[in-house]
């Protein structure tokens, strides 16, 4: 049997590759030349889960395929550069994680990232649609609120949309929250777990402190701080690299805790469990985060919210409306998308 709190089982994996399993997986990283993609390609290298690693980007691929191919583990690794390499990059792949899209300066928010970023993703999402459309389709690409609504457009579009496959991912929510939370209780990082839902800007993003494993309690005025400093987590990492982008390391460090979570349920691994933005039927939002049970089909089933605390339920409340936009935002894009 599964707990909805378990931690999950493939971050083992990040911390000295303790599984035994030995699969093929075919893994293609779009974006695999930038600031997440070039150390998530790296863990992703590490594992022994992934037989085939396919880059692409728009920039930079042969070299950094070059590079991680002397790597002594068994992956494959090639690049691939420019639209007309995309089909190719995306054969056979059975992931695809997709970090590829401009990040943010100070002073923006995640939406001010739409303009550019919705075609981007429309565009690689298209060619995932067309090339692998059985893929799981992990979208790393701001903002997530509205890619992920953009995706399973283009993938409605095409007829081949399965809700199960697309995942946003919300992850670095969740490792930021365990970390935040051991340090102000001491814990060990490792043994701590907060689910995070709603979604992945501002106060879309909550976490379920009420829910943590092990259990922690907070003064109301510690709890509220808490639940500020996790929300804009994002902004304090913008803020820190002062114009030179956003989250790159911790980001990959979740963006491969994720596929690996993703890959052990795909290898029949039970009980693995992740948060991730998907289409929904858990509130009145068509799309939200919540605990995922996953398997060989990717989502097999939602574990759904579970119990809130009051203000955990106004959180919710409160994340209604900007989460309602930024789905609408996507959608509406995507019908129009060429
Ligand atoms: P970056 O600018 O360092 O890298 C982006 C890469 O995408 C570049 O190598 C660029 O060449 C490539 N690219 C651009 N257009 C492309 C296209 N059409 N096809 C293929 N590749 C293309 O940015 P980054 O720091 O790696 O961030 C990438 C995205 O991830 C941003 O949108 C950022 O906001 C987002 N992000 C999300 C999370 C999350 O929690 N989901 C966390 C951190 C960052
Ligand atoms: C994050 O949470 O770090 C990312 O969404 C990047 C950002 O713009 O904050």
């Amino acid at each position: 049997m599964f707990s909805r709190l378990a931690r999950p089982a493939a971050s083992g994996l990040l911390r000295g590759f303790s599984t035994s399993a030995q699969k093929n997986a075919n893994v293609a990283v779009l974006g695999a030349a930038g600031g997440i993609g070039q150390p998530l390609s790296l863990l992703l290298k590490n594992s022994p889960l992934i037989s085939n690693l396919s880059l692409y980007d728009i920039a930079h691929t042969p070299g950094v395929a070059a590079d991680l191919s002397h790597i002594e583990t068994r992956a494959k690794v090639t690049g691939w550069i420019g639209p007309e390499q995309l089909p190719e990059a995306l054969r056979g792949a059975q992931v695809v994680v997709i970090p590829a899209g401009v990040p943010r300066k100070p002073g923006m928010t995640r939406d001010d990232l739409f303009n550019t970023n919705a075609s981007i993703v429309a565009t690689l999402t298209e060619a995932c649609a067309k090339h692998c459309p059985e893929a799981m389709i992990c979208i790393i690409a701001n903002p997530v609120n509205s890619t992920i609504p953009i995706t399973s457009e283009i993938f409605k579009k095409h007829g081949v949309y399965n809700p199960n496959r697309i995942f946003g991912v919300t992850t670095l929510d969740i490792v930021r929250a365990n970390t935040f939370v051991a340090e102000l209780k001491a814990l060990d990082p490792a043994r701590v777990n907060i689910p995070v839902v709603g979604g992945h800007a501002g106060k879309t993003i909550i976490p379920l402190i009420s829910q943590s494993t092990p259990k922690v309690e907070f003064p109301q005025d510690h709890l509220e701080a808490l639940t500020v400093r996790i929300q804009d987590a994002g902004t304090e990492v913008v803020k820190a690299k002062a114009g030179a982008g956003s989250a790159t390391l911790s980001m990959a460090y979740a963006g491969a805790r994720f596929v690996f979570s993703l890959l052990d349920a795909m290898n029949g691994k039970e009980g693995v469990i992740e948060c991730s933005f998907v289409r929904s039927e858990e509130t009145d939002c068509t799309y939200f985060s919540t605990p995922l049970l996953l398997g060989k089909n990717g989502i097999e089933k939602n574990l759904g919210l579970g119990k809130l605390s009051p203000f955990e339920e106004k959180l919710v409340a409160e994340a209604m409306n900007e989460l309602k936009g930024s789905i609408k935002k996507g959608e509406e894009f995507a019908k129009n998308f060429k």
